[in-house]
């Protein structure tokens, strides 16, 4: 059996992680959560104090550090994922902060940042096997995958799922700021200068405001079987 590369991309919190594990699941394959990688970055940001009260990241100094910044994953066998690790300690819990999301978009914006993420992404996809969900898998990371799903849901229906994820993890934030991280999220993702989220021409797309992650997941699995059997 071939093993082929799929793309998964699409706006926060449209669902896309929890398919994109599903389906390495299923085929055996390895799953890559790129926005881990970015808000791992921006964690190291806020530790080194380059974002400042106002938000406004230290773009010089984010630069000069990149060095200093060396991300690997860890798998956990207990949720049989990879879990991300800054310099070799594990942030998987502590990227997921609103803290993180609220500065996130700052850092994934700036060049130098997203080159050398994506060379690292690429590295990971170079052998095929592998589920990679972000922004601009389909268009920038592994523009020849085989399957490329854009994944988007109303702004609502994301909100709620954001909203009770925070929840779920203990985390005290209003639905209010909840969706004003997403809108403002959506806005710099699609919008900045270097890879803007954007569909991939060749891309399937999934709206699944009104989809069960059942439901997503049989179509997304349908699809990749039609490639997989051609
Ligand atoms: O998927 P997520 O919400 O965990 O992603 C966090 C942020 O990282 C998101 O605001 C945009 C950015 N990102 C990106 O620019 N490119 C990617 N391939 C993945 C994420």
């Amino acid at each position: 059996m071939k093993r082929i590369s799929i793309a998964i991309d699409g706006l926060s919190a449209s669902g896309k992680s929890t398919l994109a594990q599903g389906i390495a699941k299923a085929l055996n394959y390895l799953y890559v959560d790129t926005g881990a990688m970015y808000r791992a970055v921006a964690l190291f940001a806020l530790r080194e104090k380059l974002i400042d009260r106002e938000g406004q990241l230290d773009e010089e100094g984010m630069k000069a550090s990149l060095q200093r910044v060396y991300l690997t994953f860890r798998f956990n066998p207990g949720t049989g994922r990879g879990e991300i690790c800054l310099n070799g300690r594990n942030v998987e819990k502590e990227i997921r902060s609103h803290e993180v999301s609220k500065h996130v978009s700052v850092v994934a914006r700036v060049p130098e940042v997203r080159e050398k993420l994506v060379l690292a992404q690429q590295r990971m996809g170079s052998h095929g096997g592998v589920v990679m969900d972000g922004r601009d898998i389909g268009t920038v990371v592994l523009p020849e995958a085989e399957v490329k799903f854009f994944m988007t849901a109303d702004i609502e229906a994301r909100g709620k799922r954001r909203h009770k994820e925070l929840v779920r993890r203990g985390r005290s934030v209003s639905f209010g700021d909840v969706l004003d991280n997403l809108r403002s999220r959506d806005r710099i993702d699609s919008t900045r200068d270097h890879s803007p989220l954007v569909q991939a021409d060749d891309a399937i797309v999934i709206d699944n405001s009104d989809l069960t992650i059942e439901e997503q997941f049989d179509h997304m699995m349908a699809c990749v079987q039609q490639v997989l059997n051609a």
